[in-house]
């Protein structure tokens, strides 16, 4: 059979990015320039800042992509990039690019959505088996996804609040850690242990999730120690975040994990790159469910990338979803059977 080469743009958030996929498998080349440096100086994504930085590294990401993959876009058989969900001017950078190759080029355009790019970077790793349950953590995203087919979605979970990656890195601002707090906390809990109380997040429904509470408990905690005039142990006080967050995460993923019959749980989203919950997917997985097959992402393809795209462009390309040049972003945009 041929070869399909995918060139994938993603923009959705703070990474520019572009990567050249042979049959959703293999990465010829992945280029992701974040904007970290410039959004810490604020302490949070500057959504119109963001669009500017897009602006000036798109082109650029694009050819070092090519370049390192020793192609020209002639050579590629199709443009995916990321339709939404994500920052309404970062993603129509993205948007605008993917289309103006594909007229120059004449190469059909794929859209994709952003969370199905995460879930399909596991494909990078292993075949994907069906019925297959996804943890989907990201900055914006905490979903339990069930999929009976490729790219057959179903979002059975979400977070009624904050996502969790939201939540660490709320709570990296009020412990004075740099944006990015997410790989802070990951490196600090190491070094900590959880002796800070605090109360496991409530939901009614067994899978859903529920972040926001932790970081007003830690605001309290803190004030509590300073009215006592003790000093706060940082360190113990991010294992204490991380191990109340991920333990109220895990039983969620277990409560599905016993309802619904699956053959395989994969782990997507920056949130995937946390070292402690790849410990915890592993332990689990081999100890409670032994029957179930599962997947961990590469650590370069947990964050925000194009390569995911280019997995996940690949099936949508395999089944005929394409878009013309009418196409725009969508900040908001359903998983659920978004291209039916
Ligand atoms: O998927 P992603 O790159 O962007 C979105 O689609 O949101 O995820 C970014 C999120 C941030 O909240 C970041 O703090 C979090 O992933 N993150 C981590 C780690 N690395 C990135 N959270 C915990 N531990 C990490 N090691
Ligand atoms: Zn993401």
């Amino acid at each position: 059979m041929k070869d399909v080469i995918i060139l994938a743009i993603e923009s959705s958030c703070d990474e520019t990015a572009c990567a050249i996929v042979k049959n959703g498998k293999e990465i010829l080349s992945s280029k992701v320039t974040t904007q970290i440096d410039v959004h810490t100086l604020y302490g949070g994504v500057v959504p119109e800042i963001a669009s500017r930085i897009h602006v000036e590294n798109i082109s650029i990401i694009i050819k070092e992509a090519l370049k390192e993959a020793n192609m020209s876009v002639d050579d590629v058989d199709a443009i995916a990039f990321t339709q939404g969900p994500g920052l309404i001017g970062s993603l129509h950078i993205g948007v605008l690019a993917a289309k103006t190759l594909a007229w120059a080029y004449n190469k059909p355009l794929v859209p994709v959505h952003h969370l199905s790019g995460h879930i399909y970077a596991n494909a990078f790793v292993g075949d994907l088996q069906f019925p297959l349950l996804a943890l989907v953590v990201s900055g914006g995203h905490s979903e339990l996804v069930y999929m009976r087919q490729d790219y057959d979605f179903q979002v059975i979970g979400s977070t009624l609040d904050d996502a969790i990656g939201e939540a660490y890195d709320k709570v990296g601002r009020v412990l004075n850690l740099p944006y990015p707090g997410g790989p802070k906390i990951d490196k600090l809990a190491k070094e900590g242990k959880p002796i800070y109380k605090l109360p496991k997040p409530k939901v009614d429904s067994p899978l859903d999730f529920s972040f926001s509470g932790l970081k007003s408990a830690i605001m309290q905690s803190i004030s509590r120690l300073e009215k006592k005039g003790e000093q706060l142990n940082v360190a113990d006080m991010c294992c204490s975040f991380q191990e109340t967050a991920l333990s109220a995460l895990w039983d969620r993923v277990e409560y599905a994990l016993n309802i619904y019959d699956v053959k395989q749980f994969v782990l997507a989203g920056g949130v995937a790159a946390n070292s402690r919950l790849r410990e915890i997917v592993q332990e689990k997985m081999e100890k409670d469910h032994p029957n179930i097959s599962y997947i961990i992402p590469p650590l370069r393809c947990c964050t925000d990338n194009a390569a995911m795209i280019g997995a996940s462009g690949y099936i949508a390309y395999q089944k005929g979803i394409k878009a013309d040049y009418s196409v725009g972003a969508m900040a908001s945009m359903d998983l659920d059977n978004h291209f039916d």
